[in-house]
């Protein structure tokens, strides 16, 4: 019996949609974008789709946020991507006065929604949405992980002529260069991955994995959006079910692996309330090293927008 709203009708808000609504698990999927008839033109589209692909979840473009009205989950897209020579911190300037604004917007017409955020660079921006809308942390959090992490499968799945559905993988730290792949986190149908791959071919996965953004803009001129809209409509689909998946996700901490007042991407458990448990594993003096260098990274991205004053 759920509402999502997706903010933004660009390439990988339209896709979050329309996978969302292919998973047949909400109610209602509204599409706001401030190109009304792009929204209202990709939720036609999608709607009429249905009858193909037999699904229920009715879906309808706006750029009026009154539609938006009671949304259990927003899931907020808006924003310019990276163009090639950017990296995704360039984009602060422009999107962090979009995301702040839409949450605001967002918070005048629902009262406690969980908030995914998407838009780049995006562990600042989920710092920018949670400090907008006032929500408790458990409830505005971050989409990155889990497309790092599908890209870091993707690769190995390749290079080990696996299906990609055996692999699992833990990834950590921000949506960035600076990000970090796990390997001794890494398993083909619970075998570790180290007993399946040599190092240096390990390794080079673990760095195309960290330029894999990087790679697709290069590709196709603007940033990647199939998988990304898809790992943020399984986020949604983890809580609405109420499955308590755990996946990597961009969540504030308070503590956990040393570090406080930062949001950065952690394996969390997700649930109807939102993000329900952050795990702390046992990482290795090298590991906390990479993870601390990430969060330095952030740190440094969070006090530009700090000197913003946007809020
Ligand atoms: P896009 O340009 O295709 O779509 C963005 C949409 O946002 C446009 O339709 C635009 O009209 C809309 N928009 C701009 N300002 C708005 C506002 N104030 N209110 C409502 N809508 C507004 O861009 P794309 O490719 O969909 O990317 C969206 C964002 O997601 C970018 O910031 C990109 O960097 C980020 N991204 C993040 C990923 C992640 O892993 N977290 C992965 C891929 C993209
Ligand atoms: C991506 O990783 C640009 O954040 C976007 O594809």
């Amino acid at each position: 019996m759920s509402k999502v709203t997706v903010v933004g009708a660009g390439n990988v808000g339209a896709t979050c949609a329309n996978v969302l609504a292919h998973k047949d698990v909400v109610n209602e999927v509204v599409l706001l974008d401030i190109k009304g008839d792009l929204a209202r033109g990709k939720a036609l589209d999608s709607w009429q789709q249905a009858p193909i692909d037999y699904y229920s979840t009715t879906i309808t473009g706006t750029e009026d946020y009154a539609d938006t009205a009671n949304s259990d989950i927003v899931v907020i897209t808006a924003g310019i991507p990276r163009r090639p020579g950017m990296s995704r911190d360039d984009l602060i300037s422009t999107n962090a006065k979009i995301v702040t604004a839409v949450t605001k917007s967002i918070l005048e017409h629902s009262k406690n929604p969980i908030i995914i955020v998407v838009s780049n660079p995006l562990d600042v921006m989920t710092f920018a949405a949670h400090k907008a809308s006032g929500l408790d942390s458990s409830r505005v959090f971050g989409m990155a992980g889990i497309l790092d992490t599908a890209r870091y499968r993707a690769f190995l799945a390749t290079a080990l002529n696996v299906s990609p559905k055996d692999l699992q993988a833990v990834l950590m730290g921000g949506h960035g260069d600076t990000m970090v792949p796990l390997p001794r986190y890494t398993t083909v149908a619970g075998i570790p991955v180290t007993e399946m791959i040599d190092e240096e071919t390990l390794s080079a996965i673990v760095e195309r994995t960290k330029k894999g953004g990087g790679e697709l803009v290069k590709l196709m001129g603007t940033s990647a959006w199939y998988a990304p809209g898809a790992a943020a409509a399984q986020m949604v689909e983890s809580i609405v079910r109420d499955e308590k998946r755990i996946y990597p996700c961009c969540a504030h901490l308070s503590g956990q692996y040393g570090l406080k007042d930062i949001f950065l991407g952690v394996p969390v458990q997700l649930g109807k309330n939102g993000i329900e448990r952050i795990l702390e594993l046992d990482l290795n003096d090298d590991e906390m090293a990479l993870l601390n260098e990430s969060a330095g990274h952030v740190t440094k991205v969070m006090e530009v927008f700090n000197g913003m004053n946007l809020l």
